[in-house]
């Protein structure tokens, strides 16, 4: 009987991949440089740290700068090359850090100058490398700069965009100067009735636009730069990119209107409007090759690793590309790849993804990098929904293997190599700008808190993060079981072979190999990595919630010969070292291999 049934649903596993076709594999020769001309950063392992959540040292219920000096010994063991900091600079913290009223000076919360000078000494100790978010778009309203600029000193006029707007005729009520909307919700324009002015916020109102039009403003931020390189920082994140300008106003003073975008009833979000006038401006490409310049430069004069520039923009892919420079001129080491965040079915749900929705996303970037340019893969960030409650929590191992496996640099947010989810939070701690500025009703559609909850270290209590009586967002209850201390004493855990796969991807064939990928059906993506002389390594994942058998990975990626797994999750019951015969695979439903040659 057994037997039957397991004919009957063989025959039925054949059927459907018939009746599907099977997915063209992809091979990719050329994304991996050799061993002669690596730089470091392209096979670094990158790590995001949120440090208001990532460790509390003085029991204040936020995480500061000591903190993440306590935890330098957890990065390295977990095989971090280089971590980015979400900003740590001076600010009332309306966006949490991204408000910047001195960017020279460190946060009372978080440390002083002198904390981080020990930051970077331990960091360099331990041979791991500190890179700064920059974030050069926009400054708090209590910098100095805005507020001498409301004031219209002499040097700072123009610091800000600046325009009277408009009054309307019939009812004498003042107009803004365009429909323009922030990114939080509302108009991206506010009155400010010292200077009797508006002046323009992309984001809350709190974060005034700097006037990239104004070159003592494009100085200013150089400086900004050569200050934290001068401190030792091994490079940038730089934030909301594709915002730094905007068009220029026509003959009479007037900014254009931006399009309704039709996504949306709602006229206070920002995706009411297409933001053809306000995001991806050309002059913005050129304003990041001038940084990378300056990097280059500081290299150059006083020595050192290369430093890189990741940058952080959700726009087109066409757009993002410009980032990586062209043919005369050097651009970002990384614009960030988004693709799984942005692509399948957007940031909220990815659970039913498919693998012909897994093969796409990959082959997005892929496929339209320039062909000398090294990819990078993010799968989160502390703006996004966490990978695990995007995509499954029974494909946490699975996003962690394809994030590894992939060819290029790879960037794990803090959190996801232990599979935090998502925590929730109610509107009354609720804390994001992007939330506070909507409802009770509808928050949960813009909220970023749920993935900033703070760090889970242990199961004691605040999960070890902080000795407070609370801490500044609530720790997510499954702390209990989801920490670093529980899943570094099991035997398997996210955190286990978060490890395992980190020491894989030193090896040369994932450094150095090439890639072929493919689709095999509906639920199977299959990824091959070989290099000459080395072992070959597969990734076969079964994405979907249901069992296939028969699948057959090798005619697509011409891997004959045998093969042994080296890595795998729970979900593949089988065991390290078993072999397997890629032309007949059975995957339980998420099972994720990763298999040796023999
Ligand atoms: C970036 C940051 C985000 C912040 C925004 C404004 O998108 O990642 O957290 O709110 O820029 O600075």
């Amino acid at each position: 009987m057994a037997h039957l049934l397991k004919l009957l649903v063989t025959l039925l596993c054949l059927a459907l991949s018939c009746e599907r076709g099977q997915a063209a594999a992809i091979e990719l020769e050329r994304v991996s440089s050799s061993e002669a001309t690596r730089d470091w950063w392209q096979v670094a392992q990158f790590y995001q740290i949120y440090p208001r959540s990532f460790k509390d040292s003085n029991g204040d219920g936020i995480g500061d700068l000591q903190g993440i000096i306590s935890k330098l010994d957890y990065l390295k063991e977990l095989g971090v090359t280089a971590t980015w900091l979400s900003p740590i600079f001076t600010s009332p913290m309306a966006d949490f850090g991204y408000d910047i009223a001195d960017f020279f000076d460190i946060q009372e919360e978080y440390g002083t100058l002198d904390d981080f000078d020990q930051l970077i000494a331990a960091a360099n100790e331990r041979g791991l490398k500190i890179i700064l978010d920059f974030v050069p778009n926009h400054s708090s309203d209590e910098n100095v700069w805005f507020q001498k600029s409301v004031r219209r000193e002499k040097g700072y006029e123009d610091y800000y965009v600046w325009h009277d707007g408009y009054v309307n005729a019939s009812t004498g009520a003042r107009i803004p100067p365009s429909n323009w909307l922030q990114a939080f919700r509302g108009s991206a324009w506010e009155w400010n009735s010292q200077r009797g002015q508006y002046y323009l916020h992309q984001f809350a109102v709190k974060q005034p636009d700097l006037n990239y039009r104004n070159p003592a403003v494009v100085a200013q931020m150089k400086r900004v730069l050569t200050y934290w390189l001068d401190r030792g920082v091994a490079g940038f994140r730089i934030d909301a990119v594709p915002w730094c300008f905007e068009v220029l106003p026509d003959a009479d003073g007037r900014y254009p209107d931006e399009p309704l975008s039709g996504y949306t009833q709602d006229p206070d979000d920002s995706a009411y409007l297409k933001h053809i006038y306000t995001q991806d401006q050309i002059e913005t490409v050129d304003m990041v090759y001038q940084w990378r310049q300056l990097l280059d430069d500081y290299k150059r004069i006083h020595g050192g690793d290369t430093r890189v520039l990741m940058v952080e923009t959700y726009s087109s892919l066409d757009y993002v590309m410009k980032f990586y420079g062209n043919r005369t001129t050097k651009g970002a080491q990384i614009p960030f790849n988004f693709q799984f965040i942005v692509g399948g079915e957007g940031n909220k749900n990815n659970t039913e993804l498919s693998a012909y929705g897994f093969v796409k996303i990959i082959n997005s970037w892929l496929g339209q990098m320039p062909a000398d340019q090294t990819a990078n893969w993010v799968m989160g960030n502390h703006d996004q929904r966490r990978v695990g409650s995007r995509y499954g929590e029974d494909r946490i191992d699975l996003m962690n293997m394809l994030q590894m496996f992939l060819p290029g640099v790879s960037i794990t947010y803090q959190g996801e190599e232990l599979g935090m989810t998502d925590g929730y939070i109610s509107w009354e701690d609720t804390r994001d700008p992007a939330a506070c500025n909507s409802n009770e009703t509808i928050y949960q559609q813009f909220t970023r808190d749920p993935a900033r909850t703070p760090m889970q270290w242990s199961s004691e209590a605040n999960a070890g993060f902080s000795t407070n009586s609370s801490t500044w967002l609530p720790i997510n209850p499954n702390y209990v079981t989801v920490n670093v201390a529980a899943e570094t004493a099991a035997d398997t855990s996210h955190l286990k072979l978060y490890k395992q796969l980190v020491d894989l991807r030193k090896s040369k064939t994932l450094q150095y190999g090439t890639t072929r990928y493919a689709a095999i059906n509906e639920n199977v993506v299959a990824i091959k990595r070989a290099l000459s002389g080395q072992p070959t390594y597969v990734l076969v994942a079964n994405v979907l919630n249901s069992h296939v058998c028969g699948v057959d990975v090798a005619s697509e990626l011409y891997s004959s010969g045998s093969y042994k797994i080296k890595l795998l999750n729970p979900q593949a019951k089988a065991a390290v070292g078993d072999s397997v015969a890629l032309n007949n695979l059975s995957m339980p439903p998420y099972a994720a291999l990763i298999v040796e040659s023999v």
